[in-house]
């Protein structure tokens, strides 16, 4: 096989100087996504006096224009510029900031992939290749609804590893010190950004809709048409405007008073390397969307978007507050630079991780933060029902390919809103009760109104309170600090 010359000048121009007396092994695996190349390739030193021969692992990441979505706002959210430009800033940054100090001295934490550098030419950067399994898959091969005891503590083992790396991410890159000139990095965007979120919002809620009425639209030789104009003037007719409901939803989340922080933003097991060496080795890469969100925004997205097995389904287990627990524990500890708790929390059971969230934070911070947890997982679910729909399932990933169902994202969405209902109890002890039932009333309205079909009586119940009940929320822990 010859080596591809146009791959080469592109991997050598992000290394610059560097390997210049390598030689690239034409052996290259290609891995195309919806709006990248990602390729290993391999340089080799040659070496005449050993047979050994010294050799480098690069992944080299190529941006493109997302294959023909033709939805405007899709394509201005994954311009291949922007977030070539974003994702090369943030590698950098970690690489260069991100550290831990400990009795002897600091270390760098290895998150992320070591970043070689990037090519504006075009829009490509180079990480060292990180060998190892991604962790969705390791997962799937694991049914987590085994029968046998022994395959579910596997699934559970690889999953709450998962967990104490995803707390090591957040913590490590939110601790005061690291953070210091991150702002910079992404103030300046912050506004834009915004706008581009909601944009992407409501061509996602069009999607949605066009995928739920599809009968009722234009039907041609080739089969369906999607046409933004005809969705519009439809829902022009049943008189919902999605602008409006947008910016009422974006003024009713900041009810929920959960902090901002800087999240991975796309934060599942696609986008974790599992590495061999335990613990904290999981490296996470694909930091295009990495920047200020909602606290709790990683964590759900871990925990949601899960396995073929299913999503919700952590939720669903009488361990979810457990997991929950185990990561605000180790975010606190990890924020904090606290190496001597982490130690503790290693050696932890289940039952201790209640008692450390008891401590670090009041009854009302963590009913907020668990409001915040299901918002961001009933937006997620949609978000990526709205990719299936675009993309069409074929094109995505084996392990991930029921998550973009429309179908199950329908059951999802309101097994989501059930289990906020049926925490009504936590919800009274939230910053902003009204608030966070006007957001899920409203979110759940708008849902219905694109195809959903979240039972009306649910939506009444969360916004007056009526329900009892804690179900969700099983182990609440005793809280030792008064609001
Ligand atoms: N540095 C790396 N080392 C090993 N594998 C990688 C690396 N970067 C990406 N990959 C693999 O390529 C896949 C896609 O890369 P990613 O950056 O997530 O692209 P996208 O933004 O299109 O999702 C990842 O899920 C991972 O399996
Ligand atoms: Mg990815």
């Amino acid at each position: 096989m010859a080596v591809d010359r146009r791959l080469e000048t592109i991997l050598r121009t992000t290394l610059g100087d560097s390997f210049k007396t390598y030689v690239l092994s034409p052996q290259i695996h290609q891995r195309p996504t919806s709006h990248a190349d990602i390729y290993h390739m391999i340089l080799v030193k040659p070496n005449p006096n050993s047979c050994r021969a010294n050799s480098a692992h690069f992944a080299l990441k190529v941006f493109k224009h997302a294959n023909d979505s033709s939805d405007a706002a899709y394509e201005e959210r994954h311009d291949p510029g922007r977030l070539w430009s974003r994702e090369s800033r943030v590698l950098s940054w970690i690489n260069r900031k991100v550290r831990f100090s400990t009795s002897v001295g600091v270390r760098k934490p290895y998150l992320v992939p070591q970043f070689h550098g990037a090519s504006l030419d075009h829009f490509a950067l180079t990480t060292s290749f990180i060998s190892g399994e991604v962790l969705a898959n390791l997962l799937s091969r694991v049914p987590e609804t085994s029968e046998t005891p022994n395959q579910r503590d596997i699934f559970e083992g690889h999953f709450i590893r998962g967990i104490k790396d995803v707390a090591k991410f957040d913590g490590l890159i939110n601790a005061e010190e690291n953070r210091m000139d991150a702002p910079d990095i992404f103030n300046k965007e912050a506004t834009q950004h915004q706008v581009r979120e909601n944009r992407a919002l409501k061509c996602n809620l069009i999607r949605l809709y066009y995928a739920f009425h599809s009968d009722a639209f234009h039907l041609d030789h080739f089969g369906l048409e999607f046409d933004t104009q005809e969705v519009l003037n439809q829902l022009r007719a049943e008189q919902i405007s999605l602008d409006s409901r947008i910016s009422e939803l974006q003024q009713l989340s900041k009810r929920l008073h959960v902090p901002v922080r800087y999240q991975h933003n796309d934060c599942n097991g696609q986008n974790m390397i599992v590495t061999g060496k335990a613990p904290y080795s999981n490296r996470f890469v694909d930091l295009e969307n990495f920047g200020p969100a909602s606290s709790v925004s990683d964590i759900s997205s871990y925990c949601i978007v899960l396995t073929s097995g299913g999503n919700n389904h952590i939720f669903r287990s009488e361990n979810f507050p457990h997991y929950r627990h185990v990561y605000h524990s180790y975010e606190h500890a990890w924020r904090n630079m606290d190496l001597d708790l982490v130690k503790r929390l290693d050696s932890y059971v289940n039952g201790q991780f209640g008692e450390v969230v008891g401590q670090i934070m009041t009854e009302r911070e963590y009913a907020d933060l668990t409001a915040g947890f299901f918002a961001d997982a009933i937006s997620k679910t949609v978000k990526l029902a709205a990719a299936g729909v675009r993309f069409g399932s074929s094109n995505t990933p084996v392990t991930s390919r029921n998550t973009f169902d429309v179908s199950t994202s329908r059951t999802d969405v309101e097994e989501l809103f059930r289990a906020v209902n049926s925490m009504s109890g936590l919800i009274n002890t939230c910053t902003d009760p009204t608030g966070v039932r006007d957001y899920f009333y409203t979110l759940g309205k708008t849902l219905n109104d694109i195809g959903y079909n979240v039972p009306s009586g649910v939506l009444v119940e969360i916004r007056s309170g009526i329900s009892i009940g804690n179900n969700v929320m099983g182990q609440i822990p005793t809280f030792k600090r008064a609001d």
